[in-house]
């Protein structure tokens, strides 16, 4: 029997439903590619903005429609939204068969068993780590920052630090299974404290201990807040050699008074203090960020502030969202005075610095020399990424897949890099 799943959101999401693949593995179901021929049909859903409910909603409805129409499979839906938003999924969709919040998703293979249909007799078994050259791996759930905007507090909970042996324990297997690099997830990494044998481990020296994993070549984290950003994490990106130098580090708004209003705890020249630190220190740093557009109350001069702080800063990338209420937040008591063509205009004015931006960035590569590790093949180009995340394609006869290459760069675009490949390294 297969089973599909459909990812919405970040990339926790995605180390989500690779524990609930796990779980289905081991009791002898199969991977399939889509819902078609698939048994079990599970939906990983993102609370984050409005849009990104309503997009999992209509698949959700989507496949409801199949089911009364006559096809035969169960549906779970999981994650974020199926957390806020319990109550109503299973009044308004009677026909799915499991809910499972991003609270219980830990919890899933056991919750699973109560599904009628869902354990193919007598295969259980033990399932190896997935291989792939890339691993994410969560290493802390959930938040307790409550960013004044932000669902994730209420639906994912507080802050809970997975302790550091059962994480090496996971990253040593990954890397026996061919992961040559790990990206380490949590809402808010900086404060991660994991127990360990020897008492309590901080973030800083979790990565110390990954990076003595042998196997293991490059060593990624998200997301980062500024208010835990200290000279700790700045040492760990200098010192630790398998440690990559880019950091994710969202800005939210340039406006200390709408920074405030967010509950963000930092102004914008502390913003910049730890953006001149790491710079400082590792002058080659990318530093990407997210920026929220629309807050309640934010003025033109608020956003001017903001635009500015993107142009003095530079980004190496930036992800802009435009402002959605959600429910139960601080910031939903207040109106969404921001108008929606507004709220359009000031994305698309940040949109249009960072193409400046970016594209000037990424022509300073031009005719240098990166070091590329290769994920796939992909269109009969060969794609992987430089250290500082920047995607990198090129063409090989050669198969190289988990292998780390030098690639002349020779045409770079806002966010990718074209190159002609020079040699393996190493
Ligand atoms: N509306 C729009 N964007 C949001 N984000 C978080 N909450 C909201 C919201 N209510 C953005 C923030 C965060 C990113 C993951 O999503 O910029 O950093
Ligand atoms: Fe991830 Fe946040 Fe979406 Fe939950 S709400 S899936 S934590 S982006």
């Amino acid at each position: 029997m297969k089973y599909f799943i459909k990812t919405y959101g970040c990339q926790m999401n995605v180390a989500d439903s690779g524990g609930m693949e796990k779980g289905l593995l081991a009791r002898g179901w199969e991977r399939g590619e889509s819902v078609d021929g698939a048994g079990l049909v599970v939906v990983n859903t993102c609370s984050v903005r409005e849009h990104a409910e309503s997009k999992a909603m209509s698949f959700v409805g989507e496949l409801v429609e199949r089911r009364q129409k006559g096809e035969d499979f169960r549906i779970i839906v999981a994650g974020c939204m199926a957390e806020r938003m319990k109550d109503t999924l299973k009044k308004r969709f009677p026909l799915v068969d499991l809910v499972v919040g991003a609270k219980d998703i830990e919890r899933f293979a056991e919750l699973i068993e109560n599904v009628p249909g869902v354990i193919p007799a007598d295969k259980k078994s033990e399932v190896s780590e997935p291989s792939g050259i890339s691993a994410f791996v969560t290493i802390m759930r959930g938040c307790e920052n409550f960013c004044s905007y932000c669902i994730v507090p209420y639906v994912r909970g507080p802050e809970v630090s997975r302790p550091a042996d059962e994480i090496i324990e996971e990253i040593t297997a990954r890397a026996a299974n061919g992961a040559k690099e790990v990206t380490l997830l949590g809402q808010n990494v900086n404060s991660y404290h994991g127990k360990s044998a020897n008492g309590a481990t901080a973030f800083p020296e979790l990565l110390e201990k990954i990076n003595a994993i042998p196997g293991i070549e490059r060593i990624r984290f998200m997301t980062s807040h500024p208010k835990d950003a200290g000279d700790e994490l700045i040492k760990a990106v200098t010192r630790l050699p398998k440690v990559c130098e880019h950091v994710h580090l969202p800005l939210q708004s340039g406006s200390d008074k709408i920074l405030a209003a967010m509950n963000r705890g930092y102004t914008l020249a502390g913003y910049s203090k730890v953006v001149n630190a790491l710079r400082a220190a590792c002058p080659d740093v990318s530093i990407t960020t997210d920026i929220l557009i629309g807050f309640p109350g934010e003025t033109q001069e608020d956003f001017e502030q903001t635009l500015r702080a993107v142009n003095d800063i530079q980004f190496d990338f930036i992800f802009a969202f435009k402002y959605s209420p959600r429910p139960g937040t601080a910031a939903a008591a207040k109106p969404d005075d921001v108008a929606r063509d507004v709220k359009e205009k000031r994305h698309a004015a940040i949109l249009s610095s960072l193409n400046g931006i970016a594209t000037q960035k990424n022509a300073t590569l031009l005719h240098t020399e990166q070091e590329v590790l290769v994920e796939e093949k992909r269109a009969g180009q060969w794609v992987g990424r430089t250290r500082t995340n920047k995607k990198v394609f090129f063409e090989s006869v050669l198969v190289l897949t988990g292998k780390t290459v030098l690639v002349g760069i020779k045409r770079t675009k806002i966010n990718s890099l074209y190159g002609t490949f020079i040699k393996i390294a190493g």
